[in-house]
């Protein structure tokens, strides 16, 4: 049921704050200690003897694994790598030992994330080296999938059912996952003070009442400019540190739907090669927020701006609004938990710009909500 939405991605856009409340209420109670607020199902041996992680999934559920890599490395400092699933199923590295291996999928049905999953489970099996023994945890909508049935440690999202095949409230509920296994393992190895954890779990505390103020203005602002590009042929975007999987998954929203190409890059690459693509035909659009890249990525808009592309922030400032030619303002918050904010003006920009052109937005062309194929 739709409601009184034109598409059931709309309509998912906008249950995203209920997302983002249930994740809080199952899983960043109030009633736990402040310095040890998370309530996920990680046993207590993954959180003290694991050293590194490796996260394999695909699309937009690998985008999730990004930002969870960098929260887990940067605010919780375990080394974390991100793989393309469908890539480590033929190149896997070479095995390290105590090793935590994170799926990440949607549906819990995707063929590549499953086969690299059962790969990995084998070649540590075999061999037989409790080093090398095979630590494992889902990220999941589906519990009643192949990933509920066939791992042991599942996170459930909880999002609702998605219908929409362009992932918008589960990709918010996955990273809202990654910020609870950051916040666990943080917590469990003291590698933040309790302030910094405290800190962290108000900010997403905050987070659904943000994205309900967010989603309004952005919904119109979106459907305000839609027109301006729907003779669009390329858009680049641009984000670094924490939000450069936003600039990956905004660029992924835009082709899938719409059936504009995009590409996203971090923001300090632009001068090594997609600078020479920039003219008044190719719109730049530009994740800048507050934080330790901030100033770096306002000078690459800067760069881009020079070449006459039109250029669309996402930032906190009003005042940089000189600068961007559009500008979809988030409220000043902290970069950690930026991307829970920043994903959704690109997710309603791809939304409008697709519904402008009449396209069937929920099922788009060539693509299916679960990928059982490799
Ligand atoms: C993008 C999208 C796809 C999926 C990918 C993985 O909007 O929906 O990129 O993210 O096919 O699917 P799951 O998460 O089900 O493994």
């Amino acid at each position: 049921d739709k409601r009184n939405f034109r598409h059931f991605m709309l309509k998912e856009i906008y249950e995203q704050p209920e997302t983002a409340q249930q994740w809080i209420d199952r899983f960043l109670p109030m009633d736990l200690p402040s310095e040890n607020p998370i309530a996920m199902p990680v046993s207590k041996s993954i959180l003290e003897n694991i050293e590194q992680i490796q996260i394999l999934a695909c699309g937009t559920s690998r985008h999730a694994g990004m930002v969870g890599a960098y929260l887990l490395e940067q605010f919780a400092g375990v080394p974390t790598k991100v793989y393309f699933a469908s890539e480590f199923r033929y190149a896997p590295p070479p095995l390290s030992p105590h090793t935590l291996t994170i799926g990440v999928s949607q549906s819990g049905e995707t063929a590549d994330t499953l086969a690299a999953l059962r790969m990995e489970k084998e070649r540590r099996d075999s061999t037989q080296d409790p080093n090398f023994s095979f630590h494992q945890l889902g990220i999941t909508n589906r519990v009643d999938s192949s990933f509920g049935r066939e791992l042991e440690n599942v996170i459930d999202i909880g999002s609702g059912i998605e219908i929409g095949v362009a992932a918008t409230k589960t990709f918010l509920g996955q990273m809202l996952s990654f910020y609870g296994l950051t916040i666990l393992f943080a917590s469990h190895r003291q590698k933040r003070k309790s302030q910094e954890i405290l800190d962290l779990s108000n900010d997403l505390r905050l987070i659904p009442k943000q994205l309900t103020n967010l989603i309004k203005k952005h919904d119109s602002l979106s459907k305000e400019i839609a027109h301006l590009f729907v003779e669009t042929k390329d858009v680049i975007f641009l984000g670094r540190g924490i939000n450069y999987p936003i600039a990956l998954e905004g660029a992924l929203k835009l082709k899938e739907i719409s059936y504009i190409h995009a590409q996203g890059y971090p923001a300090g690459e632009l001068k090594h090669g997609p600078i020479a693509l920039l003219d008044q035909h190719v719109p730049v659009v530009s994740i800048a927020v507050p934080g330790v890249v901030y100033e770096k990525v306002l000078s690459n808009s800067q760069e881009a701006k020079a070449r006459d592309a039109r250029l669309i922030g996402v930032s906190t400032h009003r005042s940089e609004s000189e600068m961007f030619d559009e500008l979809f303002t988030i409220p000043k918050v902290s970069e950690w938990v930026s991307p829970l904010l920043t994903v959704v003006p690109l997710q309603l920009f791809s939304y409008h710009i697709a519904a402008h052109k009449g396209l069937d937005v929920d099922q788009p062309r060539n693509l299916a909500k679960s990928v059982t194929v490799e």
